[in-house]
């Protein structure tokens, strides 16, 4: 753990923590049956199970289906949490009945999915009638200049301060550049920009909830390294407060989406 942000706590709760809360507040109901595509490590999956939720979660990494099974097994609260099952499968080949689940959840995954059309199409033929798509997406083509230039200003000084373990460019400019052209293209070869996900997003399910959130401060966190916990874990608390504040006020565009929607009729 010690290269991820589950290296503290305090991190996790700025930033895995705060999206699962964002999918708990999206989830209505007792015993749902949930499915999460692109489930990583399983860490949502193994809490909604422990919110007495039957929980399907899909990865098509295996190396990764093993950690989340690891932690499934070695679970103290295994006796009173719902079903969990997870499975190593890519989605586009993954078959169920169709209208079984109360819940699709995909978290920080659909960017990564070619034709999300196709992708959300499938997601809601797997819903029951009502039944409810949750979202939380990151859409780096939204990123603007002045959100590269507040990053950039923070790592650079976090790495003058020996706080950083990233090398930012000595050149402002060159920099901010750099930020702007990884974040968007340096990622993946195939990455979904926002309207390619937002447009089925809106087509295929009734919108209940659309909001931007936080998510910059994630890869500040993940490179910065200070040795004196509490200044670190003040220091995370301003980044993400400064985050928030800037969102708010408008002055940079926000990258992490979080959308809810129903199963609209046919
Ligand atoms: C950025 S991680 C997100 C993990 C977790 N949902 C979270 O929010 O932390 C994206 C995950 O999607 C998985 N994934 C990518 N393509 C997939 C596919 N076609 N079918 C199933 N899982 C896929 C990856 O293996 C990876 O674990």
């Amino acid at each position: 753990m010690k290269d991820s942000l589950w290296r503290q706590p305090y991190l996790i709760d700025l930033t895995y923590a705060d999206n699962f809360r964002l999918v708990k507040n999206s989830i209505r109901g007792r015993n749902l049956r949930i499915l999460e595509i692109g489930c990583g490590t399983g860490f949502m999956s193994l809490e909604l199970a422990r919110m007495s939720h039957d929980v399907v979660g899909i990865d098509i990494d295996d190396r990764i289906i093993r950690i989340a099974r690891r932690t499934m097994e070695t679970d103290p609260y295994s006796k009173t949490r719902g079903d969990l099952r997870y499975e190593v499968a890519d989605f586009n080949k993954w078959f169920d009945a169709p209208g079984t689940y109360d819940i699709v959840l995909f978290s920080r995954v659909l960017h990564d999915l070619p034709h999300p059309r196709k992708i959300l199409s499938k997601a809601r033929s797997l819903l029951k009638n009502n039944g409810r798509l949750v979202c939380l997406e990151y859409a780096y083509d939204r990123m603007n200049r002045r959100a590269a230039t507040w990053l950039y200003q923070i790592q650079r000084t976090l790495e003058l301060t020996d706080g950083y373990s990233s090398h930012p460019s000595e050149n402002p400019r060159e920099g901010v550049d750099n930020i702007m052209k990884e974040d968007l293209y340096g990622r993946k070869e195939h990455i979904n920009k926002f309207e390619e996900m937002r447009h089925p997003l809106e087509q295929l399910f009734h919108r209940e909830r659309f909001s931007w959130h936080c998510y910059y401060c994630w890869g500040v966190f993940s490179d910065m390294r200070i040795h004196d916990w509490n200044r670190e874990k003040a220091l995370a608390r301003l980044f993400r407060g400064m985050e928030q504040l800037l969102i708010d006020s408008g002055e940079i565009q926000p990258v992490l989406f979080h959308f809810v929607g129903t199963k609209a009729s046919a």
